[in-house]
C-alpha cells in the first residue's frame, strides 16, 4: 500500500551528493534506458507516430540531463527545478544546452496555463511535498491536447518484494543484516511511497491515465546484480533486455512505473491509444 506523509515544505536544497544512480549494470541498464524512454515519450505525438519539435517541461529536472537531449531534438525545452546547486551543475557540465532551466518548484509551476504540449517528471514526484498539487499544476499548464508523463520508483516491485522476503528470512534464521537503508525501504527525503494503486490516484479530478508501463525488473536484488556484473557484456545486456521486455506489460511488478495522463476537459477528443 501506498503511504502518505503529512504535506511537508518544498525541499530547496537537494544535493548532487543525494544522487546516488548506482554503478552496477542492473542500475547503469536502468537510468539509460528510463531517460531514453522519457525522452522519446516527451518528444512523439500522442499516438506514437513522427516526432514534432513541441515545447516540453521538464519538473524537478535535477541537472537537466533529460531537458538538454529534448532541447537536441529541436523542441523548446524548459526545466524547472528547485535546487540552485542541481541547476548549476547542470549548466556548468552542458553550458552550450538551448535547455532553459528555471528555479521554481513542482507545485506553484510559474507558467502561463496551456502553455505545454507535455509535462515529464521523472524520478522526482516521490520528493514533492504535495504530489497532487504538482498533478493539478501539470494539468493546468499542459496544453489541451498534451500528456503528462511521470515515472516513478515503485516500492511494491517484484525486487523489493523478493528483497523483503530474503530479508524476513535472514530475521528468522538471525542471519546478519545491513546496519544501512534497505532498498525497498522509503529513503528519508521521500514523502510518498511510489506504487501502481498510488500512481493511479494521481489524476485525481484533473488527468485522466491514458496508460501505464513499466520499466525493468529485478533492480538493486543482489544476486540478480551479481549475476549480470558476472556475464559477458552482451550477455548482461541482453538478459537486461529480456526482463524490460516483460516489466513493459507489467507495471505492478516493474522497478519503474511510467504513467501517461491527458486532460479531463469535457471537450477533449475521445482515447486514441491503448
Ligand atoms: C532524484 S532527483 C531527480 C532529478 C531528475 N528528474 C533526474 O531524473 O535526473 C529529484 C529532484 O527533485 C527536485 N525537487 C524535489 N522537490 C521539488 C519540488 N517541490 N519542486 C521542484 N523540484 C523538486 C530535487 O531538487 C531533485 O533535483
Amino acid at each position: 500500500m501506498a503511504t502518505t506523509t503529512p504535506h511537508r515544505t518544498p525541499d530547496l536544497d537537494y544535493s548532487i551528493d543525494d544522487f546516488i544512480a548506482g554503478e552496477r549494470r542492473d542500475s547503469v541498464y536502468l537510468f539509460r534506458a528510463l531517460e531514453d524512454a522519457m525522452v522519446a515519450l516527451a518528444t512523439a505525438h500522442p499516438g506514437g507516430h513522427t516526432a514534432r519539435p513541441g515545447r516540453v517541461l521538464d519538473v524537478a529536472c535535477g541537472t537537466g540531463k533529460q531537458a538538454m537531449r529534448i532541447a537536441a531534438r529541436g523542441c523548446v525545452s524548459i526545466g524547472v527545478e528547485a535546487s540552485m546547486e542541481m541547476i548549476g551543475v547542470g549548466r556548468w557540465v552542458h553550458p552550450e544546452s538551448d535547455a532553459r532551466i528555471v528555479r521554481g518548484i513542482a507545485e506553484s509551476l510559474p507558467f502561463a496555463d496551456a502553455s505545454f504540449d507535455r509535462v515529464i517528471c521523472q524520478g522526482s514526484l516521490d520528493h514533492f511535498a504535495d504530489p497532487h498539487a504538482f498533478m493539478r499544476e501539470a494539468a493546468r499548464v499542459v496544453a489541451r491536447d498534451g500528456r503528462v508523463v511521470i515515472a516513478l520508483a515503485n516500492f511494491e516491485s517484484a525486487s523489493c518484494r523478493l528483497g523483503r522476503a530474503v530479508d524476513g528470512a535472514k530475521r528468522v534464521l538471525r542471519r546478519p543484516r545491513p546496519p544501512w537503508r534497505l532498498y525497498w525501504e522509503t529513503p528519508e527525503d521521500h514523502n510518498v511511497r511510489g506504487d501502481l494503486p498510488f500512481v493511479r490516484t494521481l489524476g485525481g479530478d484533473a488527468l485522466v491515465l491514458e496508460r501505464c508501463t513499466g520499466l525493468s525488473l529485478f533492480w538493486l536484488f543482489e544476486p540478480y546484480g551479481r549475476l549480470l556484473d558476472a556475464l559477458p557484456e552482451r550477455a548482461a545486456a541482453t538478459l537486461w533486455r529480456r526482463l524490460d521486455r516483460l516489466a513493459r506489460a507489467r507495471p505492478r511488478h516493474a522497478d519503474m512505473i511510467i504513467s501517461i495522463w491527458r486532460r479531463t476537459d469535457p471537450d477533449t477528443p475521445p482515447k486514441t491509444t491503448a
